[in-house]
C-alpha cells in the first residue's frame, strides 16, 4: 500500500542525492535508487558530506543528521525502491530513451496511485507520461543546484496532468521547504532555464569572439548583476554537457536559431570539459560535489 510519508528517489548523482536529503531532512522516509552499487555509494557520501556541512555550520546536530541519513535507504532494486511510495521523484540521467524504458518499469511496478514527478530540466513531461498507464499521475518537479540550499521548486503539467497530482506535488515541495511556481504548459526549458541557458549560451560567445576573459566574464555578471556565481562558473557548476543537451533540445523544439549553441561550447563537451562533475570546464574543480573552483 503507498503511504504519503515515503518517497522514492530514482538516481543519487548530482540531484538525486540533494533531493533525497532534503527530502529526508523534512521527514519523508526515501528510498534513493541508483542502477549501481559504486552510484549509490558515492550519492550517500554526497550526502553525508553535506550534512556534514550543516552540523559545521550549527543548523543541524550530529543526531538529526544522523537521523536524516537513517531514513535514506539505498537500494538497486527498483520493485524495493517502489514499494509503498506516495511520491516518485525521478532524477534519472537526461537520456529520453533510459527514462521512458525508466517510466514503462515504474508503471508496471508501482502502485498506480503513485505519482511520478521528473526533475527532468529538458525532456517533455508528455512524452515521459506517455510511457505509463496512468499519465495524469506524472508532472515535472524540477529542483535546482544545489537542491540543499536552492528554494525553488518549478512544477510543469503535462498534457494529461490531473490537477489532483499537481496539489499533492505542491504538498510535498512545501512539506520539503520549497516555494513552487507553476509551469502551465510543457514547455521546453520551463521558466527557468529558457532564461538562464541562452544567458550562458552567450556568455560562452563573448568568450570565444575575444571580447573577454573568463575571469572578467564572471566578474562583470557578479558585480553588475549581483549574481552568486559568474555565467561561466555557473556553466561549470551546472555542467556544459547539461547545457548543451538543453539548448540542443531547443533548437529542435523551437526551431529557432536564436538558441543555437556556442561552437566553443560543443567543442569544451566534445574534449569532456563538462565543468566540476568532470574536474575541467572554464576553470578546474577539486570534486564533484564543491561549490568553490580553483583558478584556471
Ligand atoms: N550542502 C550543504 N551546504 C552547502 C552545500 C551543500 N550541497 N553547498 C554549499 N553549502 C554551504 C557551504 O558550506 C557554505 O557554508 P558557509 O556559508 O557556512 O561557509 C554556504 O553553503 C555557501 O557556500 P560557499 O561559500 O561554498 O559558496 P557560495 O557562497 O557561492 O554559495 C551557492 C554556494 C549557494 C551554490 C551559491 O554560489 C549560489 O547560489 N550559486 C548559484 C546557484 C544556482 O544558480 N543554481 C541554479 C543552477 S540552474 C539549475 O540548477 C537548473 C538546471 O536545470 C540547469
Amino acid at each position: 500500500m503507498k503511504s504519503e510519508s515515503k518517497v522514492t528517489v530514482l538516481g543519487a548523482g548530482l540531484m538525486g542525492h540533494g533531493i533525497a536529503q532534503v527530502a529526508s531532512t523534512s521527514g519523508f522516509e526515501v528510498s534513493l535508487l541508483d542502477v549501481k552499487q559504486e552510484f549509490v555509494d558515492k550519492g550517500m557520501a554526497m550526502v553525508k558530506n553535506s550534512l556534514g556541512k550543516f552540523v559545521a555550520k550549527g543548523r543541524l546536530d550530529q543526531a538529526g543528521a544522523d537521523a536524516v541519513l537513517k531514513r535514506i535507504h539505498p537500494t538497486t532494486d527498483l520493485g524495493r525502491a517502489l514499494a509503498g511510495a506516495g511520491l516518485v521523484i525521478e532524477a534519472a540521467t537526461e537520456n529520453p530513451e533510459l527514462k521512458l524504458d525508466l517510466y514503462r518499469r515504474i508503471s508496471d511496478l508501482a502502485d498506480p496511485e503513485t505519482v511520478i514527478a521528473s526533475n527532468t530540466s529538458s525532456i517533455s513531461i508528455t512524452l515521459l507520461a506517455s510511457a505509463t498507464s496512468s499519465p495524469e499521475k506524472v508532472c515535472g518537479m524540477h529542483f535546482f543546484n544545489p537542491p540543499q540550499l536552492m528554494p525553488l521548486v518549478e512544477i510543469t503539467r503535462g498534457n494529461r496532468t490531473s490537477d489532483s497530482t499537481l496539489d499533492s506535488v505542491r504538498a510535498a515541495a512545501k512539506r520539503m521547504g520549497k516555494e513552487t511556481v507553476t509551469c502551465l504548459k510543457d514547455s521546453p526549458g520551463f521558466i527557468v532555464n529558457r532564461i538562464l541557458v541562452p544567458a550562458l549560451n552567450e556568455a560562452v560567445f563573448l568568450v570565444q569572439e575575444g571580447v573577454a576573459t573568463p575571469e572578467d566574464v564572471d566578474k562583470a555578471v557578479k558585480l553588475g548583476l549581483n549574481w552568486p556565481m559568474g555565467p561561466l562558473q555557473l556553466l561549470d557548476y551546472v555542467g556544459l554537457d547539461t547545457t548543451f543537451n538543453i539548448t540542443q533540445v531547443f533548437m529542435q523544439e523551437f526551431q529557432d536559431s536564436k538558441y543555437r549553441p556556442s561552437p566553443l561550447l560543443r567543442e569544451m563537451v566534445r574534449a569532456g570539459k563538462y565543468g566540476r562533475k568532470s574536474g575541467r570546464g572554464f576553470y578546474r574543480w577539486d570534486s564533484p560535489d564543491s561549490t568553490k573552483s580553483e583558478s584556471k
